[in-house]
């Protein structure tokens, strides 16, 4: 015993005494003790150490003696100091001559999830905290005698930051990330995702999409599955994948690039195009060393289509505007399109949001065989082509009855109805479809009440216990609105877990009022709810006479009329909707206008930017670079007919715009151009927590003289911190003018850095990670867009792994995943 009384400890049976002081005397002793006693009894050794962040901490603690004379010793470290979300490892070391089991417990502080609690080496993910907080932890070894010692440590958490160094812009054919960061190609265009179908050649002989990723793929979201595969929110190992698939890179997808025969195109081509399309749903899980990987046969796994049966909702359910030869009574479409930007809904389901859908339709020339009132409502929404996107319509069918091309015509034929051509199809696109991930029986659900739009996005405003459901709406064209719907019905927190999801839909999706923004000068604005009887006329506009609402259906079918109507703001394209968790703060992404959609004489507070932002020796007028905007509902209500509002982030180049158009203060490390999918750190992880994290990336044209598109990371404060500024506009030949808008606080190189950068020609978009934050899926949508089948300028991502790929690789839209090497929380 005199070994243990030289260090000055006093002992008593079975007691156990703790120091939890750095102070490096004790520690000193601690080792001097722990060499005097090897030497006695030559006992079993460890290093004693203590990691935080890569540093080694010294400190020591107790010991005791144990029934064989000789005691447990222990060591940890006496502190730590690091921010939210990083990885902390608690190394304890536990000596003894006998066998050792030890353990780690939290004694203070927020609580946080120990792995390995039952070992001597226990990590956890730093909580969100507000402000410095400290954790303590209590390690503990029994020796085989029974006797146990303990020793205590402190863990200092500082706030969330961003946690690398920003990436530099470049034109590489790799997705490039920060140091510390790992990037796997999740699932690519082409991906068999069924049973037997037959891995992805990648020549433009492949087939049978409806069983493979689409193209173009697009927003995306999680969905998690436990291990007996039913839904599981808090599952960051094994879920479902939901991902839109836009549109084409048509020329990889057969061997020379798309063909037709006299304008007529085959059949067979025709199929892969519109099979490409559409929505996915991809099991993926987290194998062996974190290693992501994707189920084929998975019988989760599934493919909706422009071809997939699906049910019409609300409102408009029944109208005669939607009757086709293939529903006679309105009630009933097939499939879905061009589908951009998303939600989920809080009951376990997933919007998938009609764009670009007005394209795909042939219908010029018919405008004598309908009324001027259909003429004005397809023109508004640009159902004016003379081919349709990719002319399938032209197609030939083998089968007379196969109606899947010839649905593409919309043009009214002579002595025709409703029911004989299929005048009345564009009326079923445009929608936000339901999706029940979990459940392929059921048939997705078009959402009437939604309004049919050029939809971005569908993302919810935070859901309250008996506040209604807000749901945010872009409608991405140049010049279009904002809108919000909200529910009837009052949010009830026992719907969020309901086994039948379509029906919890039907319940908050079904029944409700669609608002359009006014944004005023003076940073407040309105939602003007578009309802039939307080909507005036749309006055009469160029060629289209007055248009006079008939019905709420009508309006539904037309809000952008309706949008005209009420003297709506006309925005620089509003893309996708974020809903900050935390403070409920509603963001926008602008992605751009030029300048014969906004001249410099037409701008307004919430668009408030007209300039040049040259590219190499074009001039690029207009808003090219965008805008974040964000708003704040009256009194945080879902329901508010009023907001308050301002722009977050004002895009721009950093190397040439002036101090009028670099309105944010970016530099090198931090600019962006053309921002559009949006998207908040999840909730479930500190990265979602107390300051959440907004992720950014860009759909851009305007920049990429200097860098592909990217993504970029920010942690942004809130409406009102910054303040009113008048900025003056610079047209072409020198004009001028100025505008008063409302600006958020600056950017820095803290609060915003860019931390991805995509491969030759690609878009980025499609973002959300594992509820635990530590897995992070971002779409890159159509690398090498602007390259041919003979000649691709993208060979990504083959050439992922090693920068390089056999000449003439095809490039493949793909999801990535990345993950902090070290298991923290990406990005923090
Ligand atoms: Fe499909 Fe507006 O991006
Ligand atoms: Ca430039
Ligand atoms: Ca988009
Ligand atoms: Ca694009």
């Amino acid at each position: 015993m005199t070994e243990l009384t030289a260090h000055g400890f006093a002992y008593t049976d079975g007691d156990v005494d703790t120091n939890t002081s750095s102070n490096p005397s004790l520690n000193a002793m601690i080792q001097q003790r722990y060499s005097r006693r090897a030497t006695l009894r030559s006992g079993a050794a460890a290093a004693s150490a203590a990691v935080f962040g890569g540093a080694i901490l010294a400190g020591c603690d107790s010991a005791n003696a144990d029934g064989d004379f000789f005691p447990v010793i222990v060591s940890v470290g006496s502190s730590g100091a690091t921010s939210s979300g990083r990885v902390v490892t608690l190394t304890g070391n536990a000596t003894d001559a006998g066998t050792i089991t030890s353990s780690w417990t939290q004694i203070s502080g927020p609580t946080v999830t120990l792995t390995g609690a039952s070992s001597a080496t226990a990590t956890f993910i730093a909580p969100a905290v507000s402000g410095p907080t400290n954790l303590q932890f209590e390690y503990r070894a029994t020796d085989n005698a029974g006797q146990t010692s303990v020793g205590t440590t402190t863990v200092a958490i500082s706030p969330a930051a961003l946690g690398f160094t920003s990436l530099a812009k470049n034109k590489n054919d790799i997705v490039t990330v920060p140091a510390g960061y790992t990037v796997t190609v999740l699932t690519r265009l082409g991906d068999p995702i069924a049973s037997g179908a037959p891995a992805y050649k990648n020549d433009g002989t492949d087939t049978d999409f409806a069983s493979r990723i689409g193209d173009h793929g697009d927003a995306l979201y999680w969905y998690g599955l436990s291990a007996s595969g039913a839904r599981d929110d808090k599952s960051s190992t094994r879920g479902l994948l939901v991902q839109n698939h836009e549109n084409l890179n048509v020329q990889y997808l057969h061997p020379n690039g798309p063909t037709s025969t006299g304008g007529v195109r085959p059949e067979a081509e025709a199929i892969k195009e519109i099979e490409a399309h559409g929505v996915s749903v991809t099991e993926i899980v987290e194998g062996a060393n974190r290693a992501w990987t994707y189920v084929q046969n998975s019988t989760f796994n599934r493919r909706i289509t422009p071809n997939t049966p699906m049910v019409i909702n609300g409102p408009v359910r029944g109208s005669a505007m939607l009757r086709t030869p293939f529903s006679s009574d309105g009630t009933a479409g097939r499939g879905t399109i061009n589908n951009c930007a998303n939600g989920h809904s809080g009951w376990g389901t997933n919007l998938t949001c009609e764009e670009n859908w007005a394209g795909y339709f042939r219908r010029s020339g018919d405008d004598a065989l309908r009324t001027p009132r259909e003429v004005t409502g397809l023109r508004r929404y640009g159902v004016t082509s003379s081919t349709g996107s990719y002319g399938w319509s032209t197609v030939v069918a083998a089968d007379a009855t196969d109606t899947r091309f010839r649905r593409w015509d919309a043009r009214a034929t002579a002595g025709g109805t409703a029911a004989t051509d299929w005048r009345n199809e564009p009326n079923q696109f445009g929608w936000v479809v339901e999706i029940d991930p979990y459940d392929k029986t059921k048939a997705p659900r078009k959402r009437t009440a939604l309004g049919r739009l050029g939809h971005e996005g569908a993302w919810l405003g935070n859901l309250a216990s008996g506040k209604k459901v807000a749901v945010y709406l872009g409608d991405d064209s140049r010049g279009e609105y904002f809108y919000k719907f909200v529910s009837d019905a009052a949010w009830n927190p026992a719907d969020a877990q309901a086994a039948d999801r379509l029906a919890i839909g039907d319940k908050y999706l079904d029944a409700g009022t669609l608002h359009v923004a006014k944004f005023n000068a003076d940073g407040t604005g309105v939602w003007v709810p578009l309802v039939f009887g307080s909507v005036p006329n749309r006055p009469a506009t160029g060629s289209d006479a007055e248009y006079v609402f008939a019905d709420q259906a009508d309006i539904l079918v037309h809000p952008r009329l309706a949008g005209d109507a009420v003297g709506a703001t006309r925005m620089d394209r509003p893309e996708w909707t974020a809903t900050n968790p935390v403070n409920g703060d509603i963001y926008l992404t602008l992605t751009n206008n030029n300048a014969s959609v906004r001249p410099l004489g037409g701008t307004d507070a919430a668009n408030p930017r007209h300039y040049n932002d040259p590219k190499g020796a074009s001039n690029q007028y207009g808003n090219p670079n965008g805008h974040i905007l964000r708003l704040r509902e009256n009194a945080s209500d879902p329901a508010a007919t009023g907001f308050v509002w301002d722009i977050y982030l004002f895009g721009a180049d950093s190397a040439d715009a002036d101090s009028d158009v670099n309105l944010s203060g970016l530099t090198a490390s931090n600019d962006f151009s053309s921002p559009d999918g949006l998207w908040f750190s999840r909730p479930t992880n500190p990265g979602g927590q107390v300051k959440p994290l907004l992720w950014i990336q860009t759909d851009d044209g305007a920049l990429t003289d200097r860098t592909n598109n990217q993504m970029l990371v920010a942690i942004p404060g809130t409406v009102g911190d910054g303040g009113s500024v008048t900025i003056t506009n610079r047209g072409s030949g020198g004009a001028t003018a100025t505008q008063t808008t409302r600006r958020g606080a600056p950017a820095t190189d803290a609060t915003l850095k860019r931390f991805l950068v995509g491969p030759v020609g690609c878009e980025i978009t499609g973002v959300d990670s594992t509820p635990d934050g530590r897995a992070l899926f971002v779409g890159i949508q159509h690398p090498g867009e602007d390259g041919t089948a003979a000649a691709p300028d993208s060979s990504w991502p083959a050439t992922q792994a090693t920068g390089t790929a056999p000449a003439g690789t095809r490039p493949r839209s793909s999801v990535v995943v990345i993950t902090k090497n070290d298991g923290g929380v990406v990005g923090l």
